[in-house]
């Protein structure tokens, strides 16, 4: 089940960030690729790792200890693509739109890079107010949809190569983004290092990601998988980048992804200097406790009373004779389906409106995974609510389930 290698690491357990031994706090089990829905003919050689969350108290980074190879979670078939929900677009609409008249004011001529520019959410606004960008994508198949909204892409993985290759044919970048990527990079060493190279001395680096105090808050554990190798905080960014030649000038809450932190980053030798919001928010996260190894041992505490509580809600209404099925396959499902073990007995099937997870299966529990009209045709008792994070654009979507009868369950 498991690569030689992987159980090697599995015993290493360093900080991916300065070398210190890491203790997982927590075990989820065996676990399989959040984004690998699959066809019953590939159910017998499903990929599995070990899901252990750890935090390094040295460094204050909360990260999985073993995270599995970049080449087997972004492939050609990557099933994850941001525009599907409106929020999020216009989420991205409004990011473009602020980079565009904060941090690219003046200067002429701008050019723009992305980091794991997906299906081109982003990058299509600055393509739209002919901005000279490029979006850098591992996966073929979400680039494609990029480029056919008219984002410049190249399908690679970014490098210290990389950067250099863009920099001699295009020149040094103004501002480098990210949304939802940074987190996935276990070697940010070589991120920050290429970003070095590519960045002007006067660019920005502006990324963000699901943030931890949202998740030690709201007890979102289901942030917790395969891709997502930290969970970053403001004093996580400040100790990694500040040791790879960046300084942490900026720092903004976004509600995205159930609460996420953009962060704003410059070189070191940078005049920018860092605004008060960075410092409140440090002073917050030391209220929060986010330093100290007891949070996270309550985090897991919390994880298992929410756990049990699922498992009781979903028992009682299987006991009843009630319909129960999944609403959004997403990502964060695949943790808690695996971790609290509801298969298809419990949850009748996931609907989801993604085309190539359309006629899959869940990874590890097998549900079947159906269009949104299977759900639309005969309303279930009960929807267990995988996308809590679009929480207001699905009530609202799905208003008339509600008028006739039927119950939304969220499984945190
Ligand atoms: P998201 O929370 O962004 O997923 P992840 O945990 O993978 O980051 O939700 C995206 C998934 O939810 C995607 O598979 C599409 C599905 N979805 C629906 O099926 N219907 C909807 O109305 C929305 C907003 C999402």
């Amino acid at each position: 089940m498991f690569e030689e290698k992987e159980v090697g690491d599995l015993f290493r357990m360093q900080c991916k960030i300065c070398q210190n031994a890491i203790q997982p706090f927590m075990n989820f089990g065996k676990m399989p690729l959040a984004n690998g829905f699959l066809l019953p003919s590939q159910f017998q050689h499903e990929y599995f790792y070990e899901l252990m969350p750890a935090f390094c108290d040295e460094c204050a980074v909360f990260q999985i200890a073993y995270q599995p190879k970049p080449e087997k979670m972004f492939t050609s078939s990557y099933p994850f693509f941001s525009r599907t929900s409106q929020a999020m677009r216009e989420h991205f609409k409004q990011f473009a739109h602020s980079a565009m008249c904060e941090y690219l004011k003046g200067r002429e001529d701008p050019f723009i890079v992305e980091l794991g520019s997906n299906d081109g959410i982003l990058l299509e606004h600055f393509a739209q107010n002919k901005v000279k960008h490029l979006g850098i994508e591992p996966s073929s198949n979400t680039a494609e949809v990029a480029m056919a909204h008219g984002v410049r892409t190249l399908i690679r993985f970014f490098s210290k190569e990389l950067a250099n290759e863009i920099v001699s044919a295009e020149g040094h970048a103004d501002v480098v983004l990210s949304a939802n990527v940074v987190c996935h990079i276990a070697n940010l060493q070589e991120v920050a290092e290429g970003l070095q190279k590519l960045l002007k001395p006067d660019g920005f680096f502006i990324f963000e990601d699901p943030y931890l105090g949202d998740m030690i808050q709201k007890t979102s554990y289901d942030q917790i998988y395969d891709e997502h190798v930290y969970i970053f905080s403001l004093q996580a960014v400040q100790n990694i980048f500040g040791r790879l030649g960046f300084k942490l000038v900026d720092a903004m809450p976004q509600p995205t992804h159930g609460g996420s932190m953009r962060y704003v980053l410059v070189k070191k030798e940078s005049s920018v200097k860092p605004d008060a919001r960075v410092k409140q928010y440090l002073e917050a996260e030391h209220q929060q406790k986010l330093h100290l190894v007891e949070t996270y041992l309550a985090f897991k505490q919390n994880c298992e009373r929410s756990r049990q509580k699922l498992v009781m809600a979903l028992e009682a209404h299987k006991k009843y004779g009630k319909r129960v099925i999944g609403y959004a396959a997403t990502s964060k499902s695949t943790t808690i389906l695996n971790y609290c073990n509801i298969g298809p007995t419990l949850i009748e099937f996931i609907c989801d409106t993604t085309p190539l997870k359309q006629g899959r299966y869940s990874p590890g529990m097998h549900i079947p995974v159906k269009p949104h009209s299977d759900f639309l045709k005969q309303y279930p008792d009960l929807a267990v609510l995988f996308a809590w994070n679009h929480q207001k654009e699905i009530f609202e979507k799905e208003k008339n389930f509600v008028k006739v009868g039927g119950k939304w369950l969220l499984p945190l």
